[in-house]
C-alpha cells in the first residue's frame, strides 16, 4: 500500500491549511435566506461532528492485517478535518442565530450503517455520503448570497474533493484483491446505496438544491458523474477537475 505514504503526506499538509473564519458579531444571511437553509445545514452540520473512535477502531484493526504505518496516522488525520467542517459550519450557524440539531433520522441510520461494519464497509459508507457530499456544497453555497458561507464551503469541498480521492483509491486497492464475481458484487451493492442515497438527501434538502440550481435529474447525474469519476475514471484527479469546477 505505497500509496498511502503519499495520502499521508496530503494529509499533513492540508492540516496546516486548517482554516478559521472570522469570528463576526453578526451574520451575512437575509432572513429569507436564513429559513432556507436552516434545517438543511444544521443536518450536515450533524453529519460532519463525530468523535471517529469507531472508525479509528476499525482503521486500527486493518492496519495490523495488512501491516501498514500510515493507515491508522491518516485516519486521525481525516478525523481532524471532519471536525473542522463541523466547526465551522456550527460558527457559521451560531453567527446567523440557527439552532444546532441534537438528533436526525438519516443522521443516525448512515452512523448505524457504520457502526461496528469492519473497515471497508465503513469507508464505503462514508465516500456514499461525501461524494453526494460534493454536489451539495456546492448547490449550498450558491443558494445564497452569503459570503461567509460561500468560504466554508469551499474550504469544505477543497478538503472534501480529497477525501473522496483517497477514500476511493483505497477501495479500489482493496476490491481489487478479491475475486472478480466477490468484487463485482461489492460494487453492485454499493451502487445500490449509492442511488438510494441521492434519492433521500435530494427529498431532504431540496429546496436548498433547487436554489443551488439543482433540480432532482441535474441533482442525480451531477453525483453520479462524481461517483464515476472516482470509480470508473482511469485518471486519480479527476474527481478534483470535477469537484472544483
Ligand atoms: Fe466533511
Ligand atoms: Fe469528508
Amino acid at each position: 500500500m505505497e500509496f498511502l505514504k503519499r495520502w499521508h503526506a496530503h494529509f499533513i499538509a492540508n492540516s496546516s491549511r486548517r482554516w478559521g473564519i472570522m469570528i463576526e458579531e453578526r451574520g451575512d444571511l437575509t432572513d429569507v435566506e436564513k429559513r432556507l437553509i436552516e434545517k438543511s445545514i444544521a443536518t450536515f452540520q450533524l453529519g460532519e461532528y463525530s468523535e471517529g473512535k469507531g472508525l479509528l477502531r476499525a482503521a486500527e484493526i486493518f492496519a495490523r492485517q495488512v501491516d501498514n504505518e500510515e493507515l491508522v496516522k491518516i485516519t486521525r488525520l481525516f478525523i481532524a478535518e471532519e471536525q473542522n467542517h463541523a466547526m465551522l459550519l456550527q460558527r457559521f450557524m451560531a453567527m446567523n442565530s440557527i439552532r444546532p440539531l441534537k438528533k436526525h433520522w438519516a443522521d443516525s441510520v448512515f452512523r448505524g450503517l457504520r457502526k461496528g461494519v469492519g473497515f471497508e464497509l465503513s469507508v464505503t459508507v462514508l465516500i456514499t455520503a461525501e461524494i453526494i457530499s460534493l454536489v451539495y456544497y456546492k448547490a449550498l453555497s450558491a443558494s445564497t448570497n452569503s459570503r461567509q458561507l460561500q468560504a466554508i464551503c469551499g474550504k469544505i469541498l477543497s478538503d472534501e474533493t480529497g477525501h473522496v480521492e483517497y477514500e476511493s483509491e483505497l477501495l479500489k486497492y482493496i476490491r481489487n484483491k478479491k475475486p472478480r464475481l466477490q468484487k463485482r458484487v461489492v460494487e453492485i451493492l454499493h451502487g445500490i446505496l449509492f442511488s438510494g442515497t441521492v434519492i433521500v438527501v435530494y427529498h431532504g434538502h431540496r429546496k436548498v438544491l433547487i436554489a443551488g440550481g439543482y433540480d432532482f435529474n441535474r441533482f442525480r447525474q451531477a453525483c453520479w458523474a462524481e461517483f464515476s469519476s472516482c470509480f470508473y475514471s482511469k485518471s486519480p484527479s479527476q474527481a478534483t477537475v470535477s469537484a472544483c469546477r
